[in-house]
């Protein structure tokens, strides 16, 4: 069977540290679509990781990770990473396969990438530039390269071809700026992963779940950056929901067993598009110094709000949450009080749904407050010593979103995760 873990809210819930902290459990982790603008942290011996492109699971000796045919794949990022892994000793050759059906980022989606945020101006999505849209673009447009293509001797003159339909979009655009130096690195870092293990992805999964091995799927983004059912067009470019795990590595629906939702005990958001529950003051400042909310992979400022507990308990409907993991709830430790939005008021009229378009019409979050812990939580293991008032928190939380929170996070490192007894 496999079971998922994935973001609830605008990504960067944590989701990197708590695949870690499962993989133990499980012989297969697998990503199954986002790229490099995925950036995933984790506490290996004392020194923080972040991860773009290889799946969390990396440093379990016991479990195998693939990356799935719904991934966008940049040879230059996998090298690199590829170089941080195996000095913590990991044998990539046990350790790392690669779907050939996984389509390739070249230099030239990372231009028009730039190139057409470039364009939009004051519209611009706030992409991590990585070359996500444009590839994706590509796939669906029925241009683009797979791993696959690497092992036939056409690949260059394959490559060449879309470079020139590339360079079209480009003089469009007046983009001029020089990429020989990223082609270089792209054919260096693709004879490094020619080495790799390039395997089909749909058998190779298929003949694990028959095994009896258990799998772990691995979210990228988050629920509210999907293609589909997130903030469009302030979105990714692909399905990050539950649903993305059957197409982006070729496993039947009924092989998905449970869904861990991930979500932070507030809210973040990088890169422009809604977001109903902001706080700019000095309240968000704080949740953004505490919890250290600045981007793994571009290092921007996250911004920073309370919970959207309409927004949670759609993520939950839509990916079929079975449990739900609370991150970063040390973070709200000094907090005198806290609040979760439980709807919005759009025009006038109060509503507990997801609208159509969320920057169409303002949306006032309507709020319900609590009293906060107010004293330091990072250090306790058990259930039992957590504050009266988190307990209140999440019980509420529960209540709203018919989902309940059985694990709470409360720090960066590996082991700092409390299980819930629904009690
Ligand atoms: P991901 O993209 O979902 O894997 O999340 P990121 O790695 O981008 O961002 C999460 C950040 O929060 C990282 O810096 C983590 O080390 C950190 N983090 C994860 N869980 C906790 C937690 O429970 N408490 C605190 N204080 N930090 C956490
Ligand atoms: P993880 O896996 C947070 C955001 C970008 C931008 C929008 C589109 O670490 O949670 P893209 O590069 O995909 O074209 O950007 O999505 N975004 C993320 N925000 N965490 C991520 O990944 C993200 N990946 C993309 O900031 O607003
Ligand atoms: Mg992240």
């Amino acid at each position: 069977m496999v079971d998922v873990i994935l973001g609830l809210q605008w990504g960067d819930e944590g989701k990197g540290k708590i695949v870690d902290y499962f993989a133990k459990d499980y012989e297969v982790i697998a990503r199954f679509q986002g790229g490099p603008n995925a950036g995933h942290t984790l506490y290996v011996e004392d020194k923080k990781i972040v991860l773009h492109q290889i799946p969390s699971g990396v440093f379990h000796q016991g479990a195998i990770n693939l990356i799935g045919n719904g991934v966008v794949l940049d040879p230059v990022t996998l090298r690199r990473e590829c170089d941080t892994v195996s000095q913590f000793g990991v044998d990539l050759k046990k350790n790392l396969f690669i779907a050939e059906r996984t389509h390739l980022i070249l230099p030239t989606h990372r231009a028009l990438d730039k190139a057409a945020e470039l364009a939009k101006g004051n519209d611009k999505i706030g992409s991590t530039l990585k070359g996500i849209g444009p590839a994706y673009m590509d796939k669906t447009g029925r241009n683009g390269l797979r791993v696959g293509d690497l092992m036939n001797k056409s690949f260059t003159t394959a490559y060449i071809k879309l470079r020139l339909k590339h360079q079209k979009l480009l003089d469009n655009f007046n983009f001029n700026e020089d990429i020989t130096q990223w082609e270089e690195e792209f054919f260096e870092a693709v004879d490094f992963l020619k080495t790799l293990n390039i395997v089909n992805g749909e058998y190779f999964i298929n003949k694990k779940i028959g095994e009896g091995k258990r799998v772990l799927a691995e979210g990228a983004q988050g629920s509210m950056l999907d293609i589909d059912f997130g903030t469009f067009p302030f979105v990714t470019s692909s399905n990050t929901i539950s649903a993305g795990v059957c197409n982006g590595l070729g496993v039947a629906p009924q092989k998905i067993r449970d869904v861990f939702g991930v979500s932070k005990a507030y809210c973040t958001r990088v890169g422009s598009g809604p977001f109903p529950t902001e706080l700019n003051n000095g309240i968000g400042a704080e949740l953004r110094q505490v919890g250290s909310e600045f981007g793994a992979t571009t290092g921007r400022p996250r911004r920073c709000g309370w919970l959207d507990l309409v927004a949670l308990q759609y993520a939950c409907m839509i990916n079929g949450v079975t449990q739900v993991i609370m991150t970063k709830a040390d973070v709200l430790d000094g907090f005198e009080n806290l609040s979760a939005c439980t709807g919005y008021k759009i025009d006038g009229k109060e509503t507990n749904q997801i609208p159509f378009q969320m920057l169409r019409h303002p949306i006032q979050p309507l709020y319900t407050s609590f009293k906060g812990w107010h004293q330091p939580t990072s250090n306790i293991t058990e259930e039992n010593d957590l504050p009266q008032a988190m307990k209140d928190y999440v019980q509420f939380i529960n209540s709203k979103i018919g989902v309940p929170v059985r694990y709470v996070s409360n720090g960066p490192g590996r082991d700092q995760i409390i299980t819930l007894s629904g009690k």
